[in-house]
């Protein structure tokens, strides 16, 4: 049984995290796709792990291979305790190879897990969580970057936090 891990924060998941996870699904017997939750970044984060992981498992249920779970703590351990054999991560340019290549370095020198790299589809190239939720802030269609449920929670969140600091 090979076994793969997406990891990242996906805040929130992207129509380019699906098609990395879609891949990974065929490449691999399971796919689990694991949410980082790094408690020092959890202000800056708009959705709660707990939130992300739902978003995740609704936009994940068609593909029968794939789990969603979260983790705290180092990459490598949550593959050693999980006994996942390869890291998948998609590279939409070059300009993500320099840190991903050091972290699959890393990644390797701590136990035996592949980094397996998948290029990101031309046509989310350009797609990024932080993006997102900046174009969608000010008012920009981000529709068609994200799935329609993750677009109406992102909308509805942005429209509480623009409230709340309305009343601040
Ligand atoms: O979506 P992101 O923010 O690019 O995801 C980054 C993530 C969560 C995949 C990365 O930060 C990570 O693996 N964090 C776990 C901590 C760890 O193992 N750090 C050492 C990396 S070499």
């Amino acid at each position: 049984m090979r076994r793969a891990v997406c990891p990242g924060s996906f805040d929130p998941v992207t129509n380019g995290h699906i098609d990395i996870v879609g891949r990974a699904a065929s490449l691999f017997d399971e796919v689990v796709v694991a949410v980082g939750i790094n408690k020092s970044k959890a202000r800056a984060r708009l959705f709660t792990p707990e939130e992300r992981m739902d978003m995740l498992r609704e936009v994940c249920a068609p593909y029968p291979n794939v789990s969603v779970a979260g983790f705290d703590g180092l990459l490598t351990d949550f593959c050693q305790d999980n006994g996942i054999a390869a890291i998948v991560k998609g590279l939409r340019a070059v300009s993500d190879f320099d840190y991903e290549l050091q972290m699959a370095q890393m990644n390797s020198s701590l136990t035996d897990v592949e980094t397996v790299f998948v290029p990101t589809s031309p046509e989310y190239s350009f797609l990024a969580s932080s993006l997102v939720k900046e174009v969608a802030t000010f008012g920009g269609d981000v529709s068609g970057l994200v799935p329609d449920t993750v677009l109406e929670k992102l909308l509805r969140r942005l429209a509480e936090v623009r409230s709340e600091q309305g009343e601040a």
